[in-house]
Order: structure tokens, then C-alpha cells, then sequence
């Protein structure tokens, strides 16, 4: 069994599955939290006890006791780079050491004190100068070149998620933190539109993180600090109504296309009594917002030379792309084809009733472990075929 986490600024979800290979979903929670923030863990006896009851919820729903779980996280500072890596090719033909020293090579690079590694993921290779060469094991050259998208984290988010976990459990620990995208690209994503060119905006609550792929593979990605909550926000304080109430009324009667919408007046009840509020004003107080977050991510795109890039145009996905009207504004705003993302791609069996945009990154990570592990495990094996040559030229001298 294995047990997956995925920290969002709204909820905690835990997923259960039971295999990598074809991997079936035994239990399934989903807790809000209040302890994190913008993505950044900000409390952590509130984010610890979100944890714990997540913990729990999935212990007693499949009777299996939890150890060890992955973790997947974004957050206002997770940043990214691209990488190159070289390393001689040392016996002419490539060698999974080659690889390895290559991929090492690329993913260490000088990064601030306070930041470290997150994740670190291999894109394509070079040999030689000739490149986008997805696995050069055994091709025969002088100089292997690894390209990678490094995505770093402070310190701090990795240490917090520790002490979480451990207020939550004493006995769980963790084996591996994800970057949260990389499983969404996997779940609603399809090959084509990454070897096309795309834009993916997870737009949750507290973060929106954008990525780019481009010939199968991730060239781009940023996290920016505005999404669900801001829209909340807003509402909140033009209405002069509290955020928890704001929060239903978007998630109610919410559109961020006001064009869409007829000036009915809408009667809501607050906690200090009733009030009137026009669905047309609701809608164009989310329109304006919305359109500010969108803006920043197109602008984004921009500044890094991405925006001509993505044929196959943008795919949304998180929370905040239940929001009705999405595709409509996406569309007038960027002169692009918009797509909701809903987890569709490389899904665990009976996840069915989870196949919202919100669930984008548990359900995707799963996918994105079990390739990763077969990466792993073929590369280990090729090591293990050069341990044993070695071994063998040692014992023949
Ligand atoms: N029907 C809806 N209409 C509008 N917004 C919605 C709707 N359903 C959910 N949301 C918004 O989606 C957001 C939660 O999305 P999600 O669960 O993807 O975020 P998260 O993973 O907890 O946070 P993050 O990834 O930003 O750290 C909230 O802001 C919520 O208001
Ligand atoms: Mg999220």
C-alpha cells in the first residue's frame, strides 16, 4: 500500500492505492485546513491536525496501518530553473554511470542558502551537440548532456512538513516530496498537448502554478500567490461580508463571465441578518479579479518567451476551475483555445467519484511516482549489469 498526500492551502487529501502497476484506490479523504497559507504551511498544530485526521479517515476507511507517506506541495516559494548537465562519456558508449553523473552535474547548481532542491526532473539529452534524445543508454558519443527542470523550495516548507507529520504521527515518516504540477500534467494532460506545446494553470486557493511543456517535456513553471482565496477576498470586502460567507456565495452563485449574466437580484442570508446583492455585480466583481490573476500568468508567459509557443493552448485546472464562464474568459482574455482540466489521463482504478479539478494532483501523482519508480528501477538495472562486469573483470584478475 501506498500512501500519497497532497498539502493545498484549502485541504489536506490523502489517497490510498495498493500498487504501482495498476494501481487500484482503496481510501480517499479530504480535510480542510486552515494552517496553510498562499500554499505555505502558517500553523503547524492546525496544519498537523488537519493531517492526522486525514491520517486517520484513510486508516479506518482501508483497515491499513499508515507508515510512510509521499508529499506533494507547491507554494508562493517554490521557483524553477532549467539546467544543463555534462559529463564525458567514458567509454565511448553510454553508460548508466554517464547518465547519472550528467543528471548530477545538472542538478547542482548554485542556489541561495535558504532554498533546496524539491524536485529535479531529467527532460531530454544531448550527444555530442545532437539532441532531444529521450534515453541515451548504450548510444555511442564523447560528451552526454543532460537537460533538467529544477524546481527548488525554501528549506523551511520541507522542515515544516516534517514537523507536521511528526506532530500528527510519531511513527509515519516520509519517503518523497513531489512538486504538486507534475502530477496534475499527468492527469489531465494528453501526450499530444505536451509535444505540441501547453500551458497548464492549476488555480487552487491560495497559489496559481503555471507550467509550460513543450515537446513532451516541462520547460517552464512558476507559482504565483493569487487564486481562489483572492476572488474570496475581493467578494468579502466589496460586499462588506465575511470571507467564510463570501466563500459560499462564489462557490453558489459565482460566474467569471458577467456577459453570461442577468441582473437578478439574489437574496443571501449573513450571519447578522439578510441582503441583496445583484448576480451581475457578484459576477464582475470575479471577472475583475479573475482577470488580474489570468493577466499575471499570461504576462508571465510573455516575459519568458512562451506565449507563441503553445499551440494547443491552455488547460485549467484546480478548484477555482469549477468556476462557471472559465473557459469563456480565458478565451477573450488570451485570443487562445481554454479546456478545463478534469483528471482523465493515467488514473488509478475506482477513481470515479474523485474526478474533479480539485483532485488534479493526488490522483496525477500517483502516475508520476510509478514512472518515476520504473525509471529507477530500468537505470538500476543497468547499473547492476556494470556492477557485475566489474566484479567480474575483478575477479578474472
Ligand atoms: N464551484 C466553484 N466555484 C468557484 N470556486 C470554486 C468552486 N469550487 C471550488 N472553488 C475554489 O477552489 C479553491 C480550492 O481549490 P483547490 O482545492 O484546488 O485548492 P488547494 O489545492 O487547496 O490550494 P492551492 O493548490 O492553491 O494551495 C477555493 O478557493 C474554492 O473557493
Ligand atoms: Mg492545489
Amino acid at each position: 500500500m501506498i500512501c500519497f498526500l497532497d498539502l493545498g492551502t484549502s485541504k489536506v487529501s490523502g489517497l490510498l492505492i495498493d500498487d504501482l502497476s495498476n494501481s487500484t484506490v482503496h481510501a480517499f479523504s479530504s480535510i480542510e485546513t486552515s494552517g496553510v497559507k498562499k500554499g505555505s504551511i502558517i500553523n503547524i498544530s492546525a496544519t498537523a491536525s488537519s493531517i492526522s485526521e486525514c491520517l486517520r479517515d484513510i486508516e479506518n476507511q482501508s483497515g491499513f496501518k499508515i507508515k510512510e507517506v509521499l508529499v506533494s506541495i507547491s507554494g508562493e516559494e517554490v521557483s524553477s530553473t532549467n539546467s544543463i548537465g555534462q559529463a564525458a562519456i567514458s567509454e565511448r558508449e553510454v553508460s548508466a554511470r554517464d547518465i547519472e553523473n550528467a543528471l548530477n552535474m545538472s542538478s547542482t547548481m548554485k542556489i541561495p542558502n535558504d532554498k533546496t532542491l524539491l524536485y529535479a526532473m531529467p527532460n531530454n539529452y544531448f550527444i555530442d551537440g545532437q539532441g532531444d534524445i529521450s534515453d541515451p543508454l548504450g548510444m555511442n558519443g564523447i560528451k552526454l548532456e543532460a537537460r533538467s527542470h529544477l524546481i527548488h523550495c525554501s528549506k523551511n516548507t520541507k522542515d515544516n512538513i516534517k514537523k507536521c507529520i511528526k506532530v500528527s504521527s510519531s511513527v509515519i515518516g516520509i519517503r518523497k516530496y513531489f512538486y504538486s504540477q507534475l502530477g496534475v500534467a499527468q492527469s489531465v494532460l494528453t501526450e499530444n498537448q505536451k509535444k505540441l506545446g501547453v500551458c497548464l494553470l492549476d488555480i487552487g486557493a491560495g497559489t496559481t502554478d503555471i507550467s509550460v511543456y513543450q515537446n513532451g517535456s516541462i520547460t517552464f513553471s512558476k507559482v504565483l500567490p493569487y487564486s481562489g482565496d483572492y476572488i474570496t477576498e475581493t467578494i468579502a470586502s466589496a460586499l462588506d461580508i465575511q470571507s467564510i460567507e463570501a466563500e459560499i456565495i462564489k462557490k453558489k452563485y459565482g460566474c467569471a463571465f458577467s456577459d453570461y449574466i442577468n441582473d437578478e437580484m439574489l437574496k443571501i442570508s449573513l450571519k447578522n441578518g439578510k441582503k441583496s446583492i445583484s448576480r451581475k455585480a457578484l459576477s464582475e466583481l470575479i471577472e475583475n479579479s479573475m482577470s488580474k490573476i489570468l493577466r499575471h500568468c499570461m504576462n508571465c508567459l510573455e516575459e519568458n518567451n512562451l506565449f507563441n509557443y503553445i499551440p494547443a493552448g491552455i488547460v485549467i485546472t484546480g478548484g477555482s476551475a469549477n468556476m462557471e464562464g472559465m473557459v469563456k474568459l480565458g478565451e477573450k482574455l488570451t485570443n487562445l483555445k481554454v479546456k478545463i482540466g478534469i483528471p482523465k489521463y493515467n488514473l488509478p482504478q475506482k477513481s470515479d467519484n474523485l474526478l474533479k479539478p480539485e483532485n488534479s494532483a493526488i490522483l496525477g501523482i500517483t502516475k508520476f511516482y510509478a514512472l518515476e519508480q520504473d525509471k529507477e528501477f530500468t537505470f538500476n538495472q543497468s547499473k547492476g549489469i556494470i556492477a557485475r562486469v566489474l566484479e567480474w573483470i575483478r575477479t578474472e584478475l
